[in-house]
């Protein structure tokens, strides 16, 4: 590692890489969303090139996930023409020692919670500053709310002893919009003692389409670190 190398990105390529590796030719591949999927995205691209990996089709989670693999030549499917998904590798803001995460940085977490799920293998991607003792302890869960239900759904996660902010875009005046068209509450909890009995509470207020916690879903979780000023990867 040279000292120009910036860690976190040089972490995040080598963990894309690693998963990227385990995509077999004739896979059925969830493409995830983020900045270190699209290493993975990426890879795959390269693999498909070098003619090393033949004929995978990608289902993508997001806006961003399509056009990445449309830039690397990964061909596309939808969830219409297929009745299976063999892996799917995708990122996330946190990840505990149960390998429950927090998604939806990103504000992909409904499609990518659709397509992860329906893996065979669904592999997480991270660098190390992702893996926390206990979810919530450096993010909020993002929960996707149909805009005309964002009073009530904020006064409801109020309740639950949430404090829910509005996301914002960036370089976009007013609230992010999500790929389908709604908004996103970033709600921050003191303590998230049970994260399934949470993801369900959240997703039973009426206007949430979908919160950022994935419970019992990651296969295998891939985290890149920085040892002895080389990056490595390695399975939590
Ligand atoms: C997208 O909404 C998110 O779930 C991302 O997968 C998550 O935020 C991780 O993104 P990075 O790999 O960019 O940290």
């Amino acid at each position: 590692m040279t000292t120009g190398d910036d860690p976190v990105k040089l972490m995040k390529q080598q963990v894309g890489k690693a998963a990227a590796e385990r995509v077999q030719s004739g896979s059925i591949v969830g493409l995830g969303t983020g900045s270190t999927t699209a290493y993975a995205i990426q890879f795959l691209g390269d693999r498909l090139k070098s003619g090393e990996l033949k004929d995978i089709k990608g289902v993508p989670t997001s806006f961003q996930a399509s056009v990445l693999a449309k830039q690397y030549g990964i061909p596309l499917t939808t969830l219409d023409e297929i009745d299976h998904i063999d892996i799917a590798i995708d990122g996330a803001d946190e990840v505990d020692p149960q390998h429950n995460l927090i998604k939806g940085g990103g504000a992909a977490h409904t499609r990518e919670k659709v397509v992860d799920s329906l893996a065979a293998q669904f592999i997480v991607v991270v660098d190390s500053s992702k893996i926390v003792d206990r979810l919530g302890s450096t993010f909020a869960v993002p929960v996707e709310v149909l805009p005309m239900a964002i009073a009530p759904v904020t006064r409801a996660v109020q309740k639950l002893g949430g404090q829910p902010e509005l996301r914002m875009g960036v370089k976009k005046d007013g609230p992010v919009i999500t790929d389908q068209g709604n908004m996103v509450l970033d709600v921050k909890f003191e303590a998230i003692d049970n994260p399934a009995e949470l993801e369900k509470t959240l997703n039973n207020i009426p206007g949430v389409l979908e919160n950022g916690l994935f419970v019992g879903l990651a296969d295998l979780v891939l985290v890149g670190e920085i040892e002895n000023e080389q990056p490595k990867v390695r399975q939590m």
